[in-house]
């Protein structure tokens, strides 16, 4: 059976990439949908341009009733990944894909997690706490922020000099190597 993920994004999109691509030449998996809450989000194009469903999200979307739960049950979508997204999960749709929602965090939860720390936010609290390291989570996905099980983290030094945009291009390139091989094994593991 073709195994159907859903990808909820809503910045740049380069782990989308990378997960599309990982996946391009694999026939027992399918990017079903790219979800988004920003029109205007660069992963949009590019998920139309791959020619991969849509689906755009307003808050009442997401949180007003189960709609978008009950859609994506429709679709047989097995996995839910969230590379990028930053609205809180609700509750309907955890119920409705117990242990199937994933999150990529871009620091060593449960260090620099919770509401407002993302992206820049996250990387300029390593550095202004000093730390030595840093590295990326991937966590099952409950109803609190950064705060389900996690599945895996992969570190990486802090160097001296470092900006948050230095510690960012490193977080990505551990982000793009370890989320696709994840998303794979949690595949298999639902098989
Ligand atoms: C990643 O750094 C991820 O950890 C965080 O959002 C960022 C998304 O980056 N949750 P991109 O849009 O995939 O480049």
């Amino acid at each position: 059976m073709v195994k159907k993920l859903a990808l909820f994004a809503s910045g740049t999109g380069s782990n989308v990439r990378r997960i599309v691509a990982w996946f391009e030449d694999n026939p027992r998996v399918e990017i079903a949908l790219v979800v988004c809450n920003r029109p205007d989000a660069p992963v949009v194009s590019f998920a139309m341009e791959a020619g991969i469903p849509v689906r755009l999200l307003q808050k009442e979307d997401l949180y007003g009733d189960d709609r978008l739960s009950r859609e994506l049950q429709a679709m047989g979508v097995d996995l839910v990944v969230l590379a990028g997204f930053l609205w809180l999960i609700p509750d309907h749709l955890i119920a409705a894909f117990p242990g199937r929602i994933l999150n990529l965090h871009p620091s060593l939860l449960p260090k620099y997690g919770g509401k407002g720390m993302y992206g820049r936010h996250v990387h300029e609290a390593v550095l202004a706490a000093g730390d030595s390291e840093s590295g990326i989570t991937i966590h099952e996905v409950n109803a609190r922020y950064d705060e389900g099980a996690i599945l895996f983290q992969a570190h990486c030094p802090v160097l001296p000099g470092d900006t948050p945009e230095s510690l960012a291009a490193r977080i990505h390139e551990l982000e793009h190597r370890y989320l696709p091989l994840l998303i794979e094994k949690r595949l298999v593991l639902l098989s």
